[in-house]
Formats: structure tokens, sequence, C-alpha cells
């Protein structure tokens, strides 16, 4: 671990207004928690640090939805994104929560800091007061038109679009989030951050990340950088969060963006109020930040900026930031329920199914799609077919043949030294995987291992062996059962609940990764423990139900009412940019398991694309070939049940109605405006 001696990993703090959803476990949660025990395993000195983001808009406005006052609401999501947590096996050395003491305290003391030090300045300002609604709007609370890309709806503290940070007064044609009216410009004050102050340090540190971070990271903290850096607004107008420790300023209080993170070190405190400087203050300590795309900005800019300004604490050596998590091939979206509650998901499968499930597919280096029949796939193919077969073979011939024991024939021969020699190269490789973030690549990898490890079990033949040469048999089964719990070992951080049954089962207590690089003698004679039925197929109607229950949720909300009332035009040329094309069918087909859907095969002239329909239900695959339809081409690709669609077909009617061409000679290719 070079020169570092211990290691300080932290997930983003989850906002406590809402229940966790897939998404947050694939950003940060599920990885970090993989990582950490890894680490754990592998015997350092390793923290994982957490706990609720309690303060901001994002909290005031959820409470007011909800009709609660926000602590109300901070109380009841902090105990429940904690159990959702304990109940996924994320687990962590504290995880706490920036509502108390310690956090204010610590949040104080940083501002102050940097206030003394001149790195925070007073500033008068306009700001967006709404008269109606008679309050100065936070940032999120105005919405306009985003100066950099157009996006009409980009909120005053960021746009979601570009993902640029904004002021309130950059957006065009500035309204109030709450009801709508124009506000108005009042004067008031804030406390800026004088990141410009730290630009060229910034620059330079990124630029020495560069070859070693993601590039995703890398790119966005450094573009953003390079534009130049102004000072920022880090104090609101507001009754919730962090009081500025200033007379002069009573009523305001901190922007939770700047308060948040300090609320890793504030966390590690609460845990160990011993340990906690050697954590944050010595430069052997590996500070890693765990993350989702979206909080890039804050984790590579912002904060290293705070820490540089602060001067005693340690600045991150890595943000692994992930991507996006889609569901069934569109965006996750809380507000419209397309999402899957982790406590919807646990109360329906074992948390190891989950784990590995969404671990298959973890969005590190570009968006990932959440299929539910791609999840019953792997779980039942991969994990229980592959796995947990493995288990229940090497279990089932020791209590057959053995009597429940683990033969004592640790005497290996040459060929059988080998043979766990190959599995040793697979913990490497899994190991070096995990060391490098690439969490998606060391699962496949001890699948592999799984596969090799059934491979020899069917060479071997041990239900022949037996009755062949019975001293060969035993031998080759305490290479099994070592084989076995090597591979055990390597999948704990995936699946810790039901690997750390089958340990147990063995008689080991404690996950030590690098006892799996080795043959355990201490396993010889040892009585194996029934683990019971460790693993039982995912079967097809809770994947149905599952997804009938997202589509009730997500129809119906109330985002779709909204987008019926407005009606939006579009311009000439954006109407210009469609490229509607004839298509002629050459190849149709039903998609297996889904009602609705069907494969096309079309030819454009020069080229041939797939095409994904929900027509299964009104058209015969067979009436489709050689007719010409009329599809857009330049759609973005995306998946359906696990088909790309790459274009879309037009089609008219409740009981679709395909648009063909079938009265002019249309030529495949052929551009219609
Ligand atoms: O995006 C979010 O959910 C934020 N609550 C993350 C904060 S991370 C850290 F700064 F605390
Ligand atoms: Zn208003």
């Amino acid at each position: 671990m070079s020169r570092f001696r211990r290691l300080l990993v932290t997930s983003a703090l989850p906002y406590a207004n809402g229940p966790l959803h897939i998404g947050h476990i694939a950003g940060a949660y599920l990885p970090a928690d993989i990582y950490t025990r890894f680490q754990r395993a592998k015997k350092r000195d390793v923290i994982h640090i957490c706990g609720t983001d309690e303060h901001g808009v994002a909290i005031t406005i959820a409470a007011r939805k909800e009709g609660k006052t926000p602590r109300e609401l901070v109380d009841y999501y902090h105990e429940n994104i904690k159990k959702s947590f304990e109940n996924l096996g994320i687990y962590f050395d504290n995880f706490s929560r920036t509502t108390r003491p310690v956090h204010y305290e610590l949040s104080q003391q940083f501002f102050l800091k940097l206030y003394n030090e001149g790195y925070i300045e007073k500033r008068e300002v306009q700001q967006f007061y709404c008269p109606n609604d008679r309050m100065f709007l936070p940032d999120r609370y105005v919405v306009g038109t985003c100066p950099y890309c157009g996006y009409e709806k980009a909120r005053g503290d960021q746009c979601e679009k570009c993902g640029r940070w904004l002021e309130p007064t950059d957006l065009i044609n500035p309204r109030c989030a709450i009801c709508g009216a124009t506000p108005e410009l009042r004067n008031s004050f804030h406390y800026f951050f004088l990141l410009n102050k730290l630009q060229d340090r910034l620059k330079e540190w990124l630029e020495s990340k560069s070859k070693k971070w993601k590039p995703n990271v890398v790119k966005f903290a450094l573009g953003w950088v390079k534009e130049g850096l102004k000072p920022r607004a880090i104090t609101r107008d507001l009754d919730w969060g962090v009081p500025v420790p200033l007379e002069e300023a009573k009523g305001k209080v901190l922007y939770v963006w700047f308060d948040a993170p300090i609320g890793y070190i504030s966390s590690t405190k609460e845990w160990n109020p011993e340990r906690w400087e050697e954590f944050w203050k010595r430069d052997d300590t590996r500070l890693i930040h765990f993350i989702g795309k979206d909080n890039i900005v804050f984790h590579a800019v912002v904060w290293p900026a705070m820490l540089m300004a602060h001067g005693e604490y340690v600045l991150p050596d890595e943000i692994p930031a992930n991507e996006f998590l889609n569901l069934m091939g569109e965006k996750l979206s809380t507000s419209r329920g397309w999402a899957f509650w982790v406590d919807e998901l646990l109360e329906r499968f074992p948390a190891d199914y989950i784990r590995f499930g969404i671990a298959y597919i973890l969005p590190e280096n570009k968006d990932s799609d959440f299929d539910p029949y791609e999840f019953r796939d792997r779980v039942n193919k991969e994990l229980i077919n592959k796995y947990g077969n493995l288990v229940s073979r090497i279990f089932g011939f020791i209590n057959r043949f053995f009597d429940g024991r683990i033969p004592e024939r640790s005497d290996l021969t040459p060929r059988q030294k080998e043979a766990f020699d190959h599995l040793v190269k697979i913990i490497e490789e899994t190991e070096n995987a995990i060391e490098n973030f690439e969490f998606r690549k060391a699962l496949y990898t001890l699948i592999s291992g799984a596969e090799y490890i059934n491979a020899y079990i069917d060479r071997i033949k041990p239900w022949a062996l037996i009755k062949e040469n019975p001293e060969e048999a035993e031998r080759e089964l305490f290479l099994m059962v070592n084989m076995l719990r090597s591979i055990t070992i390597g999948f704990e951080p995936y699946v810790p609940f039901s690997t750390r049954k089958v340990l147990s089962a063995m008689g080991i207590d404690e996950v030590e990764w690098d006892k799996a690089k080795e043959i355990d003698g201490a396993l010889a004679g040892r009585r194996v423990e029934n683990t019971g039925p460790l693993y039982r197929k995912i079967e097809d109607h809770q994947i149905e139900e599952l997804v009938e229950l997202l589509k009730k949720r997500a129809s119906g909300g109330p985002e779709v009412e909204e987008k019926k009332e407005e009606k939006q035009y579009i311009t000439y040329d954006e109407f210009m940019k469609v490229d509607l094309r004839v298509a002629r069918v050459k190849h149709a087909e039903r998609i297996p398991k889904s009602k609705k859907l069907l494969r096309l095969i079309v030819d454009l002239g020069d080229e041939e694309r797939q095409i994904v329909a929900g027509i299964a239900q009104y058209y015969d695959p067979e009436d489709l070939i050689g007719k010409n339809i009329v599809i857009v081409a330049n759609l973005q690709p995306r998946k359906l049940m696990g088909y790309e669609s790459q274009g879309m077909l037009l089609a008219a009617g409740e009981e679709p109605i395909l648009l063909t061409t079938e009265k002019w000679n249309a030529k495949p290719g052929e551009r219609i405006k």
C-alpha cells in the first residue's frame, strides 16, 4: 500500500429526505462497501465513514411537501436510511448526522479558520426575493434558462442538463419555483469563499491526478477549474442549517454543500475522539471519497479547495466516482416513482442477491441499466448455479463420503498443488482489480474462479474416484474444500451474508484475504456444519410482480400531469433535426418473455438497424417483412429488455397502425421532410 499506513474511506452523505434506491447503492455505497470489506480482510487499518446530510433546501422542500418540519423529516429518514444500509450489509464504522453538535462545532470552526485567513469574504449581494411568498429565494427555488446550454428548467444552483454550478442571477428569465412569479432583486449580504485564490494550486493538484483518477472525474474537474474559478457564496438566508458563527450574521446559515463534506470529518471525530486526528491530519492517510457522478464538482474542486485553505487536513487521494444507473432503459426518477427502493427489494430478495445483481452492472465507466429480468438471470445463473452449486457439491461430497468431516489428507501431489495455484492467480487478479476500483472486473474474475472449480470437480469425478481410489479421493476433497474456502473469501465483499455462512460452516469466523492464497491445514478433520439452504432461485412471478409494481407506480404520477399541462412548440430548425427515413423490414421476431415487444431488422439503404417496438400485440412478425415503414433514424439508441433499439418506428392510434409508404415507390433510406 505504498506510503500509506491507514485508509479513510467515505461514502457521499445521503440527503435525509427520502429512502435509498438502487441508484444510490450503485453510485457509491456498494462499491465503497466492497472496497472496505476487502481492505478489512487484508487486515489494513481502514474505516468507512458516512452519515446523513440533513441541511439545505433539498430537506426543506421535501419537508414542506410531506407537511413535516425539517427536524421531523430528517429524524425519520436518518433512521430509515440507516436501517436500509444495515439490512443490505453496507457496513460503516460510523454513520452520523450533520445535525449533531459535533458537526456544528467543527463546521463553525472550519468557517472561522477560512474567514480569519482571508479565504472567506463578506459581500453585498442582490438576491431574488419573491413578493408573493415573502421570502428570499434559496438558489434552488429559482428556475430559469441555463445561460450555458439553454436548458429551460435549470435550477438556480446547478443546471441538471449540463452540470454547471450556477448562481440564480445567471439564469435567463428567472421564476419563483414555488409560485411561478417573477422574483425581484433585493439587497442582502453573504459570505463568499474565494475559490479564485486557490485556482493555481487546484489546477496543479488536479493535473497531478490526471493519470491516476478515472478520466471522467479529472476531465470534469479540470475543465471547470480551467474556465476560471469565481468566489462562491457559502451562506444562505434560511432558518435550517449550521448558523454562521459571526455576530453580524444572525439568521444566516452555512450553505449545505459547505457543511456536508465537513460531515466526513465530524463523523470520524464522533467515531473515535482519540483517533480522528490521526486519520485526518497525517499525510500517510489515504483519503478516498466514493461518490456518484452528480457530486464530482463538489468533491474534486470545492471540497479540496476548502481543505487546502484550511491547511490542517489531508486531501483526497482518490475519488472513484460512478456514472448513473438507469432502470429498464430509462433514467431513474424518484419524483416519478421510476426507481426501486432498497426496502422494497429487501422485502422480496435476500440482501446478497441485490448486492450481486447491482455489483454485476456497476456503472463504473459509463451509465448502466438495471433490468429486473437480467437481474433474475444473473442471480440464478451466475451466483446460484456457479458459486452456490459449488458449495452444495463440495459439502455434499463431504457429507456423503466422509460423514461430514473434512478428510485429513493435506499431503497434496504436485499436480494438485498446481491446480490450487491456478486459483491463487484468480484471487490475485481479483485483488488487483479491487485495488484499482474495478469492482465488476473483480466479480467476473471470481465467477470465472467458481467455474474453474466446478470444472475441476467434473474432471476429477469424486463420486467415481471414491470407489476406485479412496485415499486419492480424500486428498482431492481436502483440496476442493480449500478451493471452496478461497473463492468464498474472495466473494465475501460482494455477498457477505451467504459467504460468511459458508465459512462459518467450515469453522472460520474471520475473513482473512491472504489466507485465500494458501492451503489451510487446520481444515483437516474438521466437521462441516450444515448451512441450511443457502440460496433459492428467483422465480419469474417475483420479477413480474416487481415490474408490475414499478409500472403502476410510475404511471399517472404528478410529473405526467405536469407534462400534459404544457403545450410545447418546437422550432422549424428543431424539427429539421429529426431524421425521418424510409426503412424496409428485413426480419421481424418476438422478443422472448415480452408480450409487447418485437425486434425488427430494417434496411436503411446503406446500413441495417435493429429496432425494438411495442407492437407485438397488434402485428404478426411475418406480416411485417418486406414492408416499407417510417423510422426516426437519429434517435439516441436505448435498451429495451436487453436489446438496443437503434431508432423508433412511427405508428398512429391506440392499436397502432404503422405508417407505411405503400403508395409511393420509396427506396429504403430515403429521407422524409
Ligand atoms: O448528493 C447528495 O446526496 C449529497 N447529499 C451528497 C453530499 S456528499 C458530502 F459532501 F457530504
Ligand atoms: Zn413565489
